[in-house]
């Protein structure tokens, strides 16, 4: 798939877009982690397959979809995923919900690395359980675990770590060594390692992703691997994700939580899914040869910028931008003002930054940036 399907503007208001239609006309939203790319064309083919049918019933999630699923990650990570690992689940957030309530206690302890996705600040006390943050800690200007901190900040009572790899927003792929390490802490200290591994698909140097379960073959009684086609495929609408658990006891208990509770995959999700699985893949290759493009102009934009900073992004198509030195109240609202949505830092633990989402046609980037410009300078 070439740039030129990338680079096609799709006009996304009026289409009950969270990401556009909150706000108006003359904003440009680079917030929320979708992207403004039509999908693959066969999933969208599948799902006008799916529509016309005009049946809408439940749902099978079938072999040939589980199928589709495994070749994926035995392709691209040689991880060999089995069918009875995989729960289903409506997307990734509720389970990181079930995976605070499955392994802490009420008040029990539940630790994560900061900044991070916000679900992840929020899910320990949506279970009532307790939440501990540790910094990430930044070094040549390159971001790292924070293993000094976290060894001084975990409790006996911390049951879990809830672990994003890659890392939004940091845009961090953690290489082998920094996984086993994070997996060699929560065996020291007894705690169940839920990697959240949705952007294991974005990488966009020359690197590879390490599936936490890879990084520690011995440990499957203490990993729950959360994924999904949709930050992939662009499919975050169709509501469709899954965790892979590879033991029975540790899977027995991450279910629990969510009995009667959660919905089975839907039937567009299914067919989407499996299309997106077994025939993105050249639009896949495309897309990241694309987000490589927005991601070089988005650093060379900032290297231009005296006081904004930002560390390279390995993955994802979000960057975290340090703009303390603007000293501005509210640096969010100034970037409105100038006609851009961005998400603020503070809802992901660290009011210094913004996070900015280059998941849009390069001209759309462009004329954010024009925009930006003279707020960020
Ligand atoms: C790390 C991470 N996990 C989960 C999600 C959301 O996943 P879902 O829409 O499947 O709940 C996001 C979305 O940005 C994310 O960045």
């Amino acid at each position: 798939m070439d740039a030129s399907f990338f680079d096609r503007p799709i006009e996304r208001r009026g289409t009950a877009s969270f990401k556009w239609d909150l706000y108006g006309e003359d904003e440009l939203p680079l917030w929320v982690a979708d992207m403004d790319f039509a999908s693959p064309p066969p999933v969208v083919e599948a799902l006008e397959d799916r529509a016309r049918h005009g049946v809408f019933g439940y749902a099978l999630t079938t072999c040939s979809l589980v199928e589709a699923i495994a070749a994926h990650f035995e392709q691209r990570y040689g991880w060999r995923v089995e069918e009875d690992w995989i729960v289903w689940l409506p997307s990734v957030v509720p389970g990181l919900n079930l995976a605070c309530e499955a392994f802490a206690g009420p008040g029990e302890a539940v630790m994560t690395v900061t900044p991070v996705y916000p679900p992840f600040l929020a899910a320990p006390a949506n279970r009532g359980r307790r939440l501990i943050t540790v910094p990430a800690e930044q070094r040549d200007g390159r971001w790292q675990l924070p293993l000094d901190g976290m060894e001084e900040a975990v409790t006996p009572d911390t049951r879990a770590l809830l672990f994003c790899h890659p890392h939004n927003p940091l845009g961090r792929v953690w290489r082998r060594d920094e996984v086993e390490a994070a997996l060699d802490f929560c065996r020291r200290h007894d705690l169940v390692l839920v990697s959240d591994e949705i952007h294991c698909d974005l990488i966009l140097d020359d690197l590879a992703h390490v599936p936490a379960a890879l990084a520690g073959p011995g440990d499957a009684d203490r990993i729950v691997t959360l994924s999904s086609p949709s930050k992939t495929f662009n499919l975050p609408g169709l509501n469709f994700a899954f965790a892979i658990v590879a033991d029975q006891e540790l899977r027995r208990r991450f279910v629990h939580p969510g009995k009667g509770l959660l919905p089975f995959p839907g039937c567009f999700a299914v067919a989407a899914a499996e299309a997106a699985y077994r025939e993105g893949g050249a639009w896949h290759a495309g897309l990241l040869d694309y987000l490589r493009g927005n991601r070089d102009t988005l650093e060379a934009f900032v290297a231009g910028l005296p006081r904004v900073r930002m560390a390279h992004v390995e993955a994802t198509y979000l960057a975290w931008l340090d703009v303390r030195d603007l000293e501005l109240e509210d640096p969010a609202a100034a970037c409105r003002s100038a006609g851009v949505a961005l998400s603020a830092g503070a809802a992901f633990g660290d009011p210094a930054y913004l996070r900015l989402n280059f998941g849009c046609p390069r001209a759309t980037l462009e004329e954010a940036l024009r925009r930006l410009e003279p707020a960020l300078r």
